[in-house]
C-alpha cells in the first residue's frame, strides 16, 4: 500500500534477471501509472489478473534455451492483460507462443535506428519520428514470429525489433524502451500504460506523501542518524526524514574518508545550514588509509571502505549518542545501488555498492536501517529534492560516489605489465579474423595507433559485470571525429568482450606509443592529492568554460600507468617515504550524460576544450599523460571501480 492505491491500478513488472527491471518499474511510475516489480516466485495467473492492469516481462542476460533460465507461466499470456516483453521477455514470449528464437552470432550493444511499420499500438502518434534511436544490449534474437503476431518495427541489424498482436495486446519489443538512451522510449512506454487504461494515475508527490506516512509508522519510538557523505542523495533523504521526524529525532553526520573532493566538507556545511539542517563532522581519515594501506583489488577497497563507514560511524555516534540501540542508521541509497549490487532476485552483481557490504545487509535483517530513498532514481531523487524546497545549487550536483575518490584512483601491486599494439591481441582471437582486420583499417585508415593498456576495469557486459581492459587510441595526426570516435569505441567492445573500454589520448608530456603499469601504487594520501587537484582542476574549468550543467556526472580517475620505456620509476611505497622521481600517474576523463545512471553516453567535449583542459592538467607534475573514456554505459560503467 505505499503507493496509496487500494485497487488494480498498477503494472506488474516481471524480474526476468536484468538490471533493467527496476529500472522499468520507476519509469512506469514517472510516466505516471503505479508499478511494482514481481518475481517470477509469486507468479499466479489469477492473482495477477486481480492485483494488475497490465504486464511487463523485463530483459535478461538469460536465453531461451538455457535450462535454467529464468521463465513465466505460459497462461499468463491468456489472462486477456496486456504484456509487454521487452528484450529477454521479448523472446521469452516470442519462444512460448512457438516463434523461432536462434543465437544473433554475436552481441549487439549499442544504438540503432527503428524503422517503424505499424503506427498503433505502442507507435501510435510516432509518425513523425520514424528512425529514432533505440538501446540494443542482446546475444539471442527473434528469427520467426508466432501465429498472429507481425511485425512493427525493425532496424538495419534486427528484423524483429518490434513485434505486435494487437489483438491479444500483446507486444515485444528487442531494444529497451526504459532506457534514456532509447529516444522515443518514454512514448513508447507511455502508448502502453494508455493500453493498459491507466495514464496519468500515480505521481511523485503521491509518493511523498506515502513515504512520509510510512516513516512515521518505521521510526515510531525510535531516532534516526544518518550519514551524510555530502551528494545529492543522502541529502535529500535528510531533509525527508525531516519532514517525518522531530528535530531531536534525527543527526545528521558526515564522515571525512579522507576521499572527499576540495572545499568539499565545508560547502556541504553551508548548503545544509542554508536549510536549516545541523551537520556534525568526524574525521576518520587516518583510519581509512591505515585499512587501505597495501590493498589494490576493487571489490576488497569497496568491502573496507564500507567495514570502515559501519566502525568510524559507531565510533561516532558512540560518542553522541548514550543509548545507540535506539537509534536506527539512515543511508541515502538508491535503486541503482541495490541492483548493481545484485538486489534483485536475478540480477548479477556488477559491484557491491558501500551501502550493501555484508554487515550492512545484518543490519538491514535486524531492521535497524532506514533508506528513504532506495525505491527512487537519480532524476526522482532530484525532482524530490526539488518538492522538498531544497536549494538547486545542491540538488543539481553531479552525483558524487560514497566511497569517493577511492574508487576512482585505480591500485596496482608488485607486478609489472605492460601495453601492447592492439593489432597483435586481436589478430590472436580464433573465429575473429573479420573483426579483427575490420578494427584494424578502421585504425590505419584514422591515423590512429591502437594499443592495449597494462589496466583493467569494471564495466557491465550484456548485464553481468565484467573486469576487462581499455584499448587506448593515440592519435598520430588529427583526432577523428566525434562521429569516427564513438563508433570505433562502439565497435571494439561489440567484436572482442576482452574490451570493456575504449580511450583516445588528448596529451603527453612524452609522447610515445607504449604504456607501462607502475608498481605498488595503493592508496595514499599523496595520491588521493593529486587526484583532489585534478578534479578540482575539471570542476573549475567546467564552471569557467559555463558547461558543468550540460555533463551528468564526471569522474576524474588517476592510473599508475606511464608512457614510454625508460621513465624515471616511482620509489614510493606503502612501506617506504623515499620521493616520487617524475611523473608517474595518468588522467583518464570520463564525462558522461545519463538520466538514470543505467545507462550511460560519452559528454562530446569540444576538441579545443578538451586540448585547453588537458594542458591545465599536464601541469601537475606527477601526471604523465591525459585520456578522455569514449565508453557508453554498456559495456563500461561510470566509475572505474
Ligand atoms: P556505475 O559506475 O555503476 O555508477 O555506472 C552508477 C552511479 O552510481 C554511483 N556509484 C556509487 N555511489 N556508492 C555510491 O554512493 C558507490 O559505491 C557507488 N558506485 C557507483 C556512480 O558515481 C554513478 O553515479
Amino acid at each position: 500500500m505505499k503507493h496509496g492505491k487500494l485497487n488494480n491500478e498498477r503494472i506488474a513488472v516481471i524480474d526476468l534477471g536484468g538490471q533493467y527491471a527496476h529500472l522499468i518499474a520507476s519509469k512506469i511510475r514517472r510516466l505516471g501509472a503505479f508499478s511494482e516489480i514481481v518475481s517470477t516466485d509469486e507468479l499466479q495467473p489469477e492473482k495477477i489478473l486481480s492485483s494488475f492492469r497490465g504486464i511487463i516481462l523485463s530483459g535478461g542476460p538469460s536465453s531461451v534455451y538455457e535450462p535454467l533460465a529464468p521463465s513465466t507461466p505460459r497462461k499468463l499470456l491468456d489472462i486477456g492483460l496486456p504484456v509487454l516483453g521487452i528484450c529477454y521477455g521479448h523472446q521469452l514470449i516470442m519462444h512460448q507462443l512457438g516463434g523461432d528464437v536462434k543465437n544473433a552470432h554475436g552481441k549487439e550493444y549499442g544504438p540503432a535506428e527503428i524503422q517503424i511499420s505499424d503506427f498503433s499500438g505502442l507507435f501510435a502518434g510516432e509518425e513523425q519520428w520514424d528512425n529514432a534511436v533505440v538501446w540494443m544490449n542482446h546475444g539471442d534474437e527473434v528469427k520467426t514470429l508466432p501465429d498472429g503476431f507481425k511485425i512493427t518495427g525493425s532496424t538495419q541489424d534486427c528484423a524483429f525489433a518490434s513485434v505486435a498482436d494487437t489483438s491479444r495486446r500483446i507486444y515485444g519489443v528487442q531494444f529497451h524502451p526504459e532506457v534514456a538512451d532509447t529516444v522515443r522510449g518514454d512514448c513508447y512506454l507511455g502508448n502502453f500504460i494508455k493500453i493498459c487504461g491507466l495514464e496519468n494515475s500515480w505521481s511523485l508527490e503521491d509518493f511523498l506523501k506515502a513515504k512520509t506516512e510510512e516513516i512515521q509508522k518505521e521510526t515510531i519510538n525510535r531516532k534516526v542518524f544518518l550519514l551524510i557523505s555530502g551528494g545529492v542523495d543522502s541529502t535529500v533523504a535528510y531533509a525527508l526524514l525531516s519532514r517525518s521526524l522531530p528535530r531531536d529525532h534525527l543527526k545528521g553526520l558526515l564522515i571525512d574518508t579522507g576521499f572527499m573532493r576540495k572545499n568539499e566538507i565545508n560547502e556541504v556545511k553551508k548548503a545544509l545550514a542554508a536549510v536549516e539542517v545541523d551537520l556534525d563532522v568526524h574525521d576518520a581519515s587516518p583510519d581509512f588509509y591505515e585499512k587501505l594501506g597495501n590493498v589494490f583489488d576493487p571489490e576488497e577497497k569497496r568491502r573496507i571502505i564500507g567495514d570502515q563507514f559501519l566502525k568510524s560511524q559507531e565510533t561516532a555516534s558512540e560518542k553522541l549518542f548514550e543509548t545507540p540501540g535506539d537509534w536506527m542508521i539512515g543511508q541515502g541509497t538508491i535503486y541503482p545501488d541495490t541492483i548493481e549490487s545484485g538486489g534483485t532476485k536475478h540480477s548479477h552483481k556488477i559491484k557491491t555498492h558501500h551501502n550493501r557490504v555484508p554487515k550492512i545487509q545484518e543490519l538491514i535483517q535486524a531492521g535497524r536501517i532506514i533508506e528513504p530513498v532506495r525505491d527512487l532514481y537519480k532524476d526522482e531523487v532530484r525532482r524530490l529534492g526539488e518538492l522538498l524546497g531544497l536549494p538547486d545549487s545542491l540538488v543539481h550536483r553531479h552525483p558524487f560516489p560514497g566511497p569517493g575518490l577511492a574508487v576512482r584512483c585505480l591500485c596496482s601491486d608488485g607486478s609489472e605489465n605492460s601495453s601492447m599494439p592492439i593489432g597483435d591481441f586481436i589478430n590472436k582471437i580464433e573465429n575473429k579474423k573479420n573483426e579483427a582486420s575490420d578494427i584494424c583499417d578502421q585504425l590505419i585508415r584514422h591515423s590512429l595507433e591502437g594499443l592495449v593498456l597494462p589496466l583493467q576495469s569494471v564495466g557491465v557486459q550484456g548485464d553481468q559485470r565484467s573486469f576487462a581492459r581499455p584499448a587506448a587510441l593515440l592519435p598520430l595526426k588529427e583526432r577523428p571525429s566525434w562521429e569516427t570516435l564513438e563508433k570505433i569505441s562502439r565497435a571494439i567492445p561489440n567484436y572482442f568482450s576482452d574490451f570493456n573500454r575504449v580511450l583516445i589520448r588528448t596529451g603527453a608530456k612524452n609522447p610515445g606509443g607504449y604504456y607501462r603499469r607502475v608498481p605498488n601504487r595503493y592508496l595514499t594520501p599523496d595520491r588521493i592529492d593529486t587526484l583532489r587537484e585534478a578534479d578540482s582542476i575539471v570542476t573549475d574549468f567546467l564552471r569557467e568554460k559555463n558547461i558543468y550543467s550540460e555533463i551528468w556526472q564526471f569522474p576524474v580517475v588517476i592510473v599508475p600507468v606511464v608512457c614510454g620505456k625508460n621513465q624515471a620509476a616511482p620509489t614510493k611505497t606503502p612501506d617506504s617515504d623515499a620521493e616520487t622521481a617524475g611523473p608517474c600517474e595518468s588522467i583518464i576523463l570520463r564525462p558522461v550524460n545519463s538520466r538514470d545512471a543505467m545507462t550511460a553516453s560519452v559528454y562530446r567535449m569540444n576538441f579545443s576544450l578538451i586540448d585547453d583542459l588537458t594542458n591545465r592538467l599536464l601541469k601537475i607534475e606527477t601526471i604523465d599523460s591525459i585520456f578522455y573514456d569514449l565508453t557508453s554505459k554498456p559495456p563500461g560503467t561510470i566509475e572505474w571501480e
